[in-house]
């Protein structure tokens, strides 16, 4: 070997391996995304699936749609490139979280097939879980925790999912959720179950 050649070292060869954290933290990582209309439950879902599988004894992270975009992403909107470009960095957020063997939570509306494309490709098929959190416009209009459904009626907000701008439901998500007809707790271990074989060694 050229004398040059042993002075490379890459990099690559130094850095710990998901498989590496994956060992320590005894679990298998996945980022489970879950998708639906604005109150269709997605939140209150993360965060009672992360007290769970935390009680459980495994490691998570939330990523949420009100609080990524109150930081990382407070210089986005709502129009279609917006939200292509939220979700964009979402993922590769939630990559990073993946690669160090998290078991990774993302809760957004990401309301098209084309932006959640967007998340899947760059997640990667094999971790990308989708899960579609389901209840009828009607009742996440009817709940309206936010009070934005009836801002969204008044004309206050143009864009809003489910009003003014579309949600196509997922055509074969690996999971759906239907919040409208099941409570808080077994939509919980719902997921838990679905997943429980494949986030443990
Ligand atoms: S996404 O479409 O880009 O995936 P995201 O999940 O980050 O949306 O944010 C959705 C949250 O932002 C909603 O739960 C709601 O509280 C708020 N919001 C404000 N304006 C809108 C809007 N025009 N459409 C949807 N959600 C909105």
């Amino acid at each position: 070997m050229s004398k040059e050649k042993t002075h490379i070292h890459p990099i690559f060869d130094q850095l710990l391996q998901r498989s590496d954290k994956e060992e320590l933290l005894k679990q298998r990582a996945v980022v489970l995304w879950l998708t639906g209309l604005s109150g269709s439950g997605k939140s209150t879902i993360a965060k009672g699936l992360e007290k769970h599988l935390h009680q459980q004894g495994y490691f998570t992270q939330v990523l949420d749609g009100d609080n990524i975009r109150s930081g990382i992403n407070n210089n986005l909107g709502f129009s279609p490139e917006d939200r292509q470009e939220n979700i964009r960095r979402i993922a590769e957020v939630a990559k990073l979280f993946l690669q160090a063997g998290t078991v990774t939570i993302c809760s957004f509306v990401s309301p098209t097939h084309r932006i959640r494309n967007v998340a899947r490709q760059i997640i990667g098929e094999q971790d990308f879980v989708e899960i579609f959190v389901h209840a009828p416009l009607e009742v996440c209009e009817e709940r309206d925790v936010k009070g934005l459904y009836k801002k969204a009626r008044a004309g206050v907000i143009k864009n809003f999912t489910g009003i003014g701008a579309p949600f196509e439901a997922p055509e074969k998500p690996a999971l759906t959720i239907p919040t409208h007809t099941q409570s808080i707790e077994d939509s919980i271990q719902q997921i838990f179950d679905f997943i429980k074989n494949r986030i443990s060694i």
